[in-house]
């Protein structure tokens, strides 16, 4: 079996099949079309289907010229019918792996995906899972589910993990050039794993098994956890202080080796970063350990939210205003800049912190013209024009996300007060009495 798929992955004659055709899965979807593979698309969405069939993009960093170009050429379809499963020869799953209420591991969509595929595996085909997870996930979750088939892994079908690491809006490296970290179930799937991976990415990274894959995806967003919540830690501090902490990490990051620079800000956004560490500290419970700089990490971070409301509701009274009853403009919605994802974003617990205690909120986020429901919040808000009469009208405006295409000195300059959680100001010249960074 591994001979043919081996022979198929070279000659770039295998079917690729991507599950969850977001965020991951679609601009997976296009670097094997670019890499010449014929790709089926598979979601349980059917209007995200039905737009990509149409040749429309529903990813603000995907143009909809893209998936027309996927479409043409017969080489891209998408579909909801999971019957279809059994064509392609290998299946990469980009599902979400979100946390309960409880902040445990939500695996419902990992094993929902494995339970579609079982039942159609056949023997030749590849799974991978991509889904950022605990080690072990590949081992305990997906092949228990596998084998109900009947079919033996390493002989009849094969089994990996390899992490996504898309950053989307960075412009210097791309699903393509970012390198592919591989670990298989054994010998036979990492070298499938290993050749799938080569149609579509430049750089293929192999390690000695699935645990150490999803392992190393764990690590470097605990990294970033951990990072960010030092300099968030700092912020407050040398505020009390009076030392401007973005002053201190530049004249740090010029330091040629040892030291590399992570951002304070209002608190940990995205799919990633606010739950993926979670996702060990959970497993590491089995094992009878804890992760105590992963829970610190998570209380600091947590903590963000209500040291940026403190500071404006101290720069608030400063002016002799209650914040209760005073307008606030809050920028940004999205999780970070540039983009249209607000999954986790510290601006939505901003808004519901300013709201609790009574102040009249709006939005401006030119990336998120309305806000969606989330899992934990539904704000039922839409974005307001940013416009120099409406800038005056605020007690406050606090800048959330610094996004590029805000002109900061139109902001400041028709703003009553500005809290900037990001230094997004750095570059004003006139008026910076008007700011303060929080
Ligand atoms: N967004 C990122 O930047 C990023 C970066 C690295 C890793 N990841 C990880 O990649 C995974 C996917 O994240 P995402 O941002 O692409 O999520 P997403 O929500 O954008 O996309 C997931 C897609 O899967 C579909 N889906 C859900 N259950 C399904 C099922 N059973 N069968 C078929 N389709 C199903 C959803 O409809 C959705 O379109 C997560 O584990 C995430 O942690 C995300």
């Amino acid at each position: 079996m591994i001979d043919q798929l081996l022979s198929k992955l070279k000659r770039n004659k295998a079917v690729v099949g991507v599950v969850g055709l977001g965020y991951v899965g679609l601009p997976l979807v296009r670097e094997f079309i670019r890499g010449g593979a014929k790709v089926i698309g598979f979601d349980l969405d059917p209007a995200k289907v039905k737009t990509l069939m149409a040749g429309r993009s529903y990813i603000e960093h995907i143009p909809s010229a893209t998936v027309k170009q996927m479409l043409r050429g017969r080489r891209f379809e998408a579909t909801t019918d999971f019957k279809r499963l059994s064509r392609p020869d290998c299946i990469l799953i980009c599902v979400p792996t979100p946390l309960t209420h409880m902040r445990e591991p939500d695996m419902t969509y990992v094993e929902a995906t494995a339970r579609q595929i079982s039942p159609r595996l056949r023997k030749g085909q590849l799974i991978v899972l991509e889904s950022t997870t605990y080690p072990g996930t590949t081992r305990e979750v997906m092949l228990p589910i596998l084998a109900g088939s009947g079919l033996k892994v390493g002989r009849d079908f094969f089994l990996a993990f390899s992490p996504e690491r898309e950053d989307p809006g960075r412009k210097d490296y791309s699903t393509r050039t970012i390198p592919k970290v591989v670990g298989g179930y054994d010998r036979n799937s990492l070298k499938a794993a290993t050749a799938c991976y080569r149609i579509a990415i430049d750089t293929v990274v192999p390690v000695s098994s699935c645990e150490a894959a999803e392992a190393c995806k764990i690590l470097e967003n605990t990294y970033r956890c951990i990072n960010i919540a030092l300099v968030n830690e700092l912020k407050v501090l040398f505020d009390r202080m009076g030392i401007d902490v973005w002053e201190v990490i530049a004249a740090a990051a010029t330091k040629p080796f040892g030291f590399t620079a992570f951002y304070p800000g209002p608190g940990l956004g995205g799919h990633c970063i606010p739950i993926d560490p979670f996702y060990l500290s959970w497993k590491a419970r089995e094992y009878g350990l804890a992760t105590r700089f992963i829970e610190l990490a998570g209380e600091v971070n947590l903590a963000m939210p209500h040291f940026v409301v403190a500071k404006l509701m101290d720069a608030l009274n400063q002016r002799g205003k209650p914040l209760k009853g005073s307008r606030v403009l809050v920028l940004g919605m999205a999780y970070k800049k540039d983009v249209d994802d607000m999954r986790e974003s510290p601006s939505l617990e901003l808004v519901e912190l300013l709201k609790q205690r009574g102040a009249r909120v709006d939005y401006n986020d030119p990336h998120i013209p309305k806000t969606p429901r989330t899992r934990e919040h539904d704000l039922r808000m839409r974005s307001v024009p940013l416009t120099a009469g409406r800038l005056k009208r605020y007690e406050a405006v606090l800048i959330s996300t610094d996004h590029t295409t805000y002109d900061y000195q139109f902001i400041v300059d028709h703003a009553k007060l500005v809290i900037d959680t990001r230094n997004a100001t750095k570059k004003v010249t006139r008026g910076r009495k008007k700011i303060l960074k929080a």
